[in-house]
């Protein structure tokens, strides 16, 4: 069976290893067949050697559209022929945080795809308490959108968001997402801004209603002519870009929260005294938790949000290499990439 390994930066090869449908399942085991692979922000770190958490060779695949070839005798979460995905997350179960229910920032976390062995291959065995099980109308495309969604997911379930006005900074496929989110948890109005007019196009294809193009308005101005003097009670940072997190802390109301989920390649610069004498909190948000993934496959399957439009490119696994050499010349209008195996 072909599994492909980024061996080190900037090469993605073929290596032959042996297929698991030879082996014996264990109980609780699931032998998947992978359908689709979504390319995204941290795969594209790793091909670039950008990535500061893993080491070569790396096996990519971690969102990724299956359908469940076998099981093992106690399993009872999935049967064969169902769609499926699984949560990539190895965590330990015995940190602090494992311990009070927080395993998405497990101490000993490892992620399948970045420091433990993905799924780019066509046959791939998940225990049982990872599994996702999924409407099977969904295409295999959407399934492999789980896992972003679950990102968005988890970031809109950190503050209360019923009734609030909220700004989301950065319109890539996960602050799309995260902005989808946010109104299907009852926000009034959202905001999403960017400096690409194609990303900020998407959103309003996805039904985010309220868009900036921030270099060529100013934040102030926007927020003005879509909140008018009700300001923004929530912000989400998801660009990992200074001038999103500098306008964010400068103007949202008094007393409310932001939510960071974009990664800054340098630290930023934020104003604590404008935090303090303004009392904003800034969370956090990593990753997901399994309801967040199962919250993702249920909406994605009532049609709450839409991915469709997320979806620019697809490469067949024998052109895999071929993806990043397009994502390197056309980052901008590369949103998520899908392989089809
Ligand atoms: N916390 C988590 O669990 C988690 C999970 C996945 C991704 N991430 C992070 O979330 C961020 C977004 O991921 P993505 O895949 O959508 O990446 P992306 O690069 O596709 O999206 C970032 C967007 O920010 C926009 N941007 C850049 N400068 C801006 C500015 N000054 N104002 C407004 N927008 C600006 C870019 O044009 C781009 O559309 C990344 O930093 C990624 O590492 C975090
Ligand atoms: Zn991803
Ligand atoms: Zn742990």
């Amino acid at each position: 069976m072909k599994q492909a390994q980024v061996i080190k930066p900037g090469i993605l090869q073929f290596a032959e290893i042996p297929d698991p449908t030879s082996r014996v399942l264990e109980d609780h085991e699931i032998l998947l067949q992978i359908h689709t692979i979504g390319i995204c922000g941290g795969d594209i770190h790793v091909m670039h050697g950008q990535h500061p958490f893993v080491t070569y060779p790396v096996i990519q695949g971690h969102e990724y559209g299956a359908s469940v070839l076998a099981v093992g005798k106690h399993v009872t979460k999935v049967k064969p022929g169902d769609k499926a995905t699984a949560r990539p997350q190895l965590v330990c179960g015995n940190c602090p945080p494992c311990r009070k229910g927080r395993y998405n920032v497990c101490q000993n976390l490892r992620v399948q795809g970045f420091q433990a062995p993905g799924a780019a291959q066509k046959h791939f065995v998940v225990p049982e308490d990872r599994i996702i099980r999924v409407d099977n109308s969904l295409s295999y495309d959407d399934i492999a959108m789980i896992e972003p969604c679950a990102v968005g997911a988890h970031a809109s379930s950190k503050t209360d968001l019923e009734g609030k006005n909220v700004v989301v900074t950065g319109a890539g496929t996960i602050g799309n997402l995260v902005a989808q989110f946010v109104q299907a948890r009852g926000a009034k109005r959202v905001l999403i801004t960017d400096v690409s007019d194609f990303r900020l196009r998407k959103a309003q294809e996805c039904g985010i209603k309220y868009i900036a193009n921030t270099a060529q308005e100013r934040f102030e101005d926007a927020i003005k002519r879509v909140f008018g003097d009700e300001l923004f009670q929530v912000g989400f940072e998801v660009s990992g870009a200074q001038p999103c997190i500098t306008d964010l802390v400068a103007n949202i109301e008094k007393g409310c929260d932001i939510v960071l989920v974009g990664v800054f390649s340098k630290p930023p610069f934020v104003d604590l005294a404008v935090v303090d004498e303004h009392e904003i909190t800034i969370k956090g948000s990593m990753m997901y938790k399994h309801e967040d993934f199962e919250l993702a496959g249920r909406l994605l399957s009532k049609g709450e949000i839409n991915v469709k439009p997320l979806v620019t490119q697809r490469f067949s696994f024998d052109d895999f290499a071929e993806a990043y050499q397009l994502i390197d010349n056309n980052r901008e209008i590369c949103m998520k990439i899908i392989i089809n195996l």
